[in-house]
């Protein structure tokens, strides 16, 4: 552990490697590339103290330093106990002067210290993924509350749990759900879960996916994005819902649905998506079958009832990395992953940076809207502007470099009247 004034690290020695990886992801974003170039340029976040908690890792590295371009003093501490990258956050540290709080494996006691010293800065504007700052200057640090202009929110999880404060009205500033932005949901929760997740148990288990059963549990968009993927991989995908819609979706994009109760006995590996807790539960883990394989890629590692499986168990031990054995008192064994902690960050390293590059485009715009609009904002959650929206698609679309068509004057006329028919 590397503690110094500012920051608390695993190692300062790891910031080489840390740097190249950083310098590799960035390689696919040019849309936070040239927000970065706008933002060093004219400095449109100059003296704003930001505090985000993030997964720590190359892509969040690459915003952090576009924020810190843009004139931001910034704070970073991890959304996760699991999911830090060590050396992005000791490169973050050394090479561009960063505080960083954030060790991969830090206990629950060291996770919320971390929280508190990115929010000992009195932070102007906080970035979350999963409210956890929003929650602790709400509970534990209010004094907080009087500098803070606004805040953002990266996931659904974390969108939901600040709706409910709105709606109860005890959010005491304004959020912008960067969550909602198309360019965030369209590609990040689908291909980025979707192919990230994969990587996640691929890395944990070596396991062969063709012909085995995978059981994706909720289908919205990270469902999707597994579902579609491991169909890809050659695996019988069940999906199990709670939502007739999605549900019927699932069925009609091919995939067969059915009740977790009828899931547990025909799985080979589980994985959660839903955002919600105890979709796996005791009920389940007796139906299934010996060697089964249960992991989680939704925010909170609560989606699967851990102690219900540590009760219904004999033993337990670490067979691989990320790979605890939970063995029945029915003679089967169980495999629980990372600690049922999101798969994709704890084994792997989330989602690639070609589609966290518009999910942090959409945080850097985020922060830059809030602190434009802040005399007008109220106490609630705001969706990102469609105007932004739009611009980070048109910047996505030049970097990969695709062009699209525009309509002609006959085509608009035509999309604006309503005379012409057949
Ligand atoms: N969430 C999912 N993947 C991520 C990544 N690569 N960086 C930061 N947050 C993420």
């Amino acid at each position: 552990m590397t503690r110094g004034k500012g920051f608390d690290v695993k190692e300062l020695r790891l910031a080489r490697a840390g740097r190249d990886r950083i310098e590799w992801a960035k390689k696919e974003m040019p849309v936070l590339r040239s927000i970065g170039e706008r933002f060093a340029k004219k400095k449109p976040l100059k003296g704003l103290r930001i505090s985000a908690c993030l997964h720590v890792t190359t892509e969040t590295a690459a915003l952090m330093q576009v924020l810190a371009a843009g004139g931001a003093k910034v704070t970073l501490c991890a959304s996760n106990p699991l999911s830090t990258q060590d050396d992005a956050a000791a490169a973050l540290v050394k090479n561009d002067g960063i505080s960083v709080y954030a060790i991969k494996g830090e206990n629950r006691k060291t996770y919320y210290g971390h929280i508190l010293q990115a929010l000992s800065v009195k932070p102007h504007v906080t970035m979350d993924d999963g409210a956890d700052l929003v929650s602790v200057i709400h509970t534990k640090r209010r004094e907080v509350l009087k500098g803070v202009v606004g805040g953002t929110e990266e996931t659904t999880t974390g969108v939901i749990r600040l709706r409910a404060m709105a709606k109860k009205g005890v959010l005491r500033y304004p959020i912008v759900a960067v969550n909602e932005a198309k360019t965030k949901h369209f590609f990040d929760n689908r291909y980025g879960t979707g192919q990230s997740t994969l990587d996640g148990i691929l890395r944990a288990t070596n396991r062969l996916l063709a012909g085995s059963c995978f059981v994706v549990a909720g289908y919205g968009w990270c469902g999707r994005g597994l579902a579609m993927r491991a169909r890809g991989m050659g695996a019988r995908v069940l999906v199990t819902e709670v939502d007739p819609l999605p549900a019927l979706e699932a069925i009609m994009d091919g995939f067969e649905v059915a009740s977790m109760s009828e899931a547990a006995a025909k799985g080979d590996i589980f994985c959660t998506l839903t955002g919600n807790i105890h979709v796996l539960r005791g009920e389940h883990f007796r139906k299934m079958k010996d060697g089964a394989i249960v992991c989680n890629a939704g925010h909170f590692n609560v989606e699967i009832d851990i102690p219900a499986l540590a009760k219904l168990a004999r033993s337990v031990r670490t067979v691989r990395p990320f790979v605890e054995e939970y063995r029945m008192r029915n003679g089967r064994a169980i495999h629980l992953l990372a600690e049922g902690r999101l798969i994709n960050l704890s084994s792997a390293e989330g989602h690639p940076s070609t589609v966290m590059d518009m999910s942090f485009a959409n945080q850097a715009l985020g922060v830059e809207f809030l602190i434009k609009k802040k005399e007008t904002l109220d106490n609630v959650v705001y969706p990102i502007p469609d105007a932004i929206d739009r611009e980070i698609a048109r910047l996505k679309l030049a970097g990969i470099g695709a062009k699209i068509d525009t309509l002609t004057p006959e085509q608009k006329k035509y999309l604006a009247s309503w005379e012409m028919g057949t």
